[in-house]
């Protein structure tokens, strides 16, 4: 089996798809390796360390996607790649397609069997390969949040953690899962007021019972975000349905309550987004603001610490990588009920119905 490792190349990415820890592993497994000239760079791997891995280099993005039975990415191809994508090869890595229509098409157009990172399955009914990237998105979102709340960009100049005799801020996170229960760790760890919210009683009795009292739970209902969204400094979306399109979970009348220089991080904007008022943002340009409220939305903010992210992430792609180098991909999409969870398109249709239904075609 060739493995073909591209550059990412969507705006201010530092990730990349193996490491060269992962690389050896692969290798000495059977499998050969065809990365891209200076792909690991950003992440701090140069090409020596991937060489000594046994892996080959390729002087082009052209000449990878080519040769590749399996391309394994970070980011979902973008449109730049489109014509780089060969008939009926299989790409292992990000999709968001419920969010792609347009990059959902030329999947099937192109009979590509497309394995999307985060509806691979664990045994346990979660999302292996979204969880390390929601954990860094979480915590993320509280550090960009404290820094675009800073005076001079614009923010109400509330410190998070305040001073005592002054409150401290306050930070709402919707969405008690992966990346929500992580922004709720980093704003209690910084000494803000913190109120979070969900559909699942569980998750809340979780965050109640870790916490003790300290940070307010609340159901995730209307009136409940209403009232925390507008008493709120710093706002965080960190919901998902699986697969599907976000929900809109806070309304542009309720964002317009918000004081002036607060701040949202919509981490959920890489499946639309769950607050009425956002849209997508890039590392270039990362905020805007509507309604004098300081909206962040950049699809992939784990690009920001791409050490951290790359090594996290190959951490937890590298057993299916390495079952699929053992096995074959077919009979480890066969043998593997978690692994299969991840395909979403083949032989020219979509396969998985939330995301048949986001996109509103199937085929
Ligand atoms: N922007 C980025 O760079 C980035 C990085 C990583 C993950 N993400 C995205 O972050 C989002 C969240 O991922 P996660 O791993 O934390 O998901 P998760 O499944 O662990 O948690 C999502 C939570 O949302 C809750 N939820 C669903 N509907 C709700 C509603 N109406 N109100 C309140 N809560 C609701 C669920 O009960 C669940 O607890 C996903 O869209 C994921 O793709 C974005």
């Amino acid at each position: 089996m060739i493995i073909g490792v591209p550059k990412e190349i969507k705006i201010g990415e530092t990730r990349v798809s193996m490491t060269p820890s992962l690389c050896r592993r692969v290798t000495a497994l059977g499998a050969k390796v065809l990365l891209e000239k200076n792909a690991g760079m950003n992440s701090g791997f140069t090409d020596a360390e991937y060489k000594a891995a046994g892996a080959t280099i390729a002087t082009s993005a052209a000449k990878v996607w080519k040769s590749a039975g399996l391309i394994l990415k970070v980011k979902e191809p973008l449109e730049a790649e489109y014509g780089l994508m060969q008939q009926g090869q299989t790409i292992f890595t990000y999709l968001h397609l419920a969010a792609g229509p347009k990059l959902a098409k030329e999947l099937c157009r192109k009979n590509i069997l497309g394995i999307a990172y985060e509806t691979v399955e664990g045994v346990d009914g979660q999302f292996p390969l979204l969880k390390p990237m929601s954990q860094v998105a979480g915590r993320l979102a509280i550090q960009l949040g404290a820094y675009f709340l800073q005076s001079q960009l614009g923010g109400s100049g509330v410190l998070l953690g305040g001073i005592p005799g002054t409150m401290p801020g306050h930070v709402v996170v919707i969405g008690a899962g992966n990346s929500g229960a992580h922004s709720v760790q980093m704003a209690v760890g910084m000494g803000a007021r913190v109120t979070v919210l969900d559909l699942d009683t569980r998750k809340l009795e979780q965050l109640d019972t870790e916490y003790r009292g300290r940070v307010v739970t609340l159901m995730s209902n209307p009136a409940n975000i209403e009232h925390a969204v507008a008493d709120c400094d710093l706002l965080v979306g960190a919901v998902l349905i699986p697969a599907a399109k976000a929900p809109i979970v806070v309304s542009r009348s309720t964002v317009a309550q918000m004081r002036p220089g607060s701040v949202i991080v919509d981490i959920a904007i890489d499946q639309g987004g769950c607050i009425e008022t956002v849209h997508p943002t890039s590392h270039e340009k990362p905020t805007y603001q509507e309604h004098g409220v300081i909206h962040y939305a950049v699809p992939n903010m784990p690009a920001l610490v791409g050490r951290t992210s790359t090594i996290g992430l190959t951490q937890a792609t590298e057993p299916y990588v390495a079952m699929m180098v053992q096995k074959g991909v077919e009979r480890a999409l066969n043998e593997h009920k978690g692994l299969a969870k991840g395909v979403n398109t083949r032989n020219g249709r979509i396969v998985y119905g939330e995301v048949a239904r986001a996109v509103g075609f199937d085929s």
